[in-house]
């Protein structure tokens, strides 16, 4: 079985990592990846969003299976040019994957499903925005309407950093959606959708700011882990039934037939209520890191389940992860990150690595004497399993102390206070 995965970051090392541990032993291609994937399948010098590139190549070598990592790809519509071609490919076509790509596609499709979100108003215009904002209160969430990355939001404390988020936005030319702020803890749940059947994986909890005790500017994440002790059994079925089932009615509604991975980045209210904070369109980065290590199905079978419309074969079940595991991951940034970082700066990693630690690329380079240099803002992702979190998190941090390279940074709290089951 030939295997295509198109993305270049830790969340794809993950994937791919994964893919290699499958009984179907696949041939593994990929668009472009990364160094630390180079000794799972052969690195390819193509461009993810490289629609026609990809196209051709997956032709003439027949893959089976292509793989979206990143959701620009997938927004660029490159499942609906792969589908045309009778190509199998995981991932929502363009109009699925408007759920990311557009905020006001996500916020209509849930008022429509009646799903619990933050009220919201969307403006195209600056002065419709100054004006909008007299209609909420402090602390103010203002989007910026596009792929973000998660840095598309402020959330600000007076009036004035709100008029100043929102002038900076219409200076790139950006709508945006100002929103009521929620309070509680955060959950990522990712669920494997067919377009019929719609499964969630074990519930993470991401890390977004850059510092301890969440504090400084957002990023594109800087830790997680996975299970997390809150999404008890009954909160996963709230969220399957107030949440998924309805998105999932709501795709079919619209003549979408959604297939691949929706991510429900959810805010868990003190009073139990889940709230959507955001949809992707694709599995989270760094979520999966630590997602996938845990899963017990075979990675291969259940994506082809996905693209075949059968995950109703694992409705009984549900998909399952190793029971009494749990996973975290870490990220290692180059100095300055999230702001302006070095690049090029030599890594040097241990020599031995027991086999319940991964270290996942996610910003590096290889030079033509095979050592490894930085090449990104989030360089390396840690990710221990193991029976419990402390254990989980001594052999990570174990790890990422020992990686060396100049500047390094990573936040030593990640899982430290893993959210628990609220009291109701
Ligand atoms: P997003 O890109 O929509 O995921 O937003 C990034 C982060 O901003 C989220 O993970 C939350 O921490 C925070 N956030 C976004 N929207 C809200 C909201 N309405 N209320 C509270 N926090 C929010
Ligand atoms: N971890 C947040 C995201 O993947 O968007």
């Amino acid at each position: 079985m030939k295997i295509l995965l198109i993305g270049n970051g830790g969340r794809e090392h993950a994937i791919a990592w994964t893919l290699s541990q499958s009984k179907h032993q696949p041939q593994l291609y990929f668009a472009q990846g990364n160094p630390g994937m180079q000794e799972l399948g052969q690195r390819l010098d193509i461009e993810p969003t490289d629609i026609q590139g990809l196209l051709i190549f997956a032709e003439r070598e027949a893959i089976d299976l292509t793989i979206v990592g990143p959701e620009l790809p997938l927004s660029l519509g490159i499942v609906d040019r792969f589908q045309e071609k009778g190509l199998a490919i995981f991932g929502p076509t363009q109009a699925g994957a408007q759920l990311e790509s557009s905020k006001a596609f996500a916020k209509a499709l849930m008022a429509k499903a009646g799903i619990p979100t933050a009220g919201y108003r969307f403006c195209q215009t600056q002065a419709e925005a100054l004006q909008a904002l007299q209609d909420f209160t402090a602390p103010y969430v203002i989007k910026e309407d596009g792929l973000a990355a998660g840095k598309g939001v402020t959330i600000a404390q007076t009036m004035a950093e709100a008029e100043q988020a929102i002038a900076n936005a219409f200076q790139k030319q950006m709508p945006v959606v100002i929103e009521e702020f929620m309070q509680g803890q955060e959950l990522s749940i990712l669920a494997f959708c067919d377009g019929q059947t719609i499964l969630p994986c074990v519930a993470a909890q991401d890390y977004k700011k850059v510092g301890e005790n969440n504090t400084g500017p957002n990023t594109g994440g800087m830790g997680a882990y996975a299970p997390v002790p809150l999404a008890t059994p009954e909160l996963i079925a709230t969220v399957q039934q107030t949440v998924l089932e309805p998105a999932l009615k709501a795709l079919q509604a619209e003549g979408i037939n959604y297939q691949g991975i929706l991510y429900a980045g959810l805010m868990i209210t003190p009073n139990w209520e889940a709230k959507v904070v955001e949809f992707n369109a694709r599995f989270g980065d760094p979520e999966t890191q630590v997602v996938l290590p845990l899963l017990e199905d075979d990675l291969v079978d259940l994506m082809l389940a996905t693209v075949q419309g059968e995950l109703h074969r694992y409705a009984a079940t549900g998909i399952r992860f190793k029971p009494n595991q749990y996973a975290m991951t870490v990220v290692l940034t180059a100095e300055g990150y999230p702001g302006h970082y070095p690049t090029g700066t030599p890594i040097f990693f241990p020599q031995y690595l027991s086999n319940d630690v991964h270290i996942f690329h996610a910003g590096t380079k290889v030079l033509p004497d095979q050592s490894k240099v930085t090449a990104g803002g989030r360089v390396l992702n840690v990710t221990g399993v193991a029976e419990n979190l402390t254990e989980a998190r001594r052999k990570t941090y174990e790890i990422a102390g020992q990686i060396r390279f100049d500047g390094k940074y990573y936040r030593r709290d990640i899982a430290a206070e893993p959210a628990m089951a609220l009291s109701r």
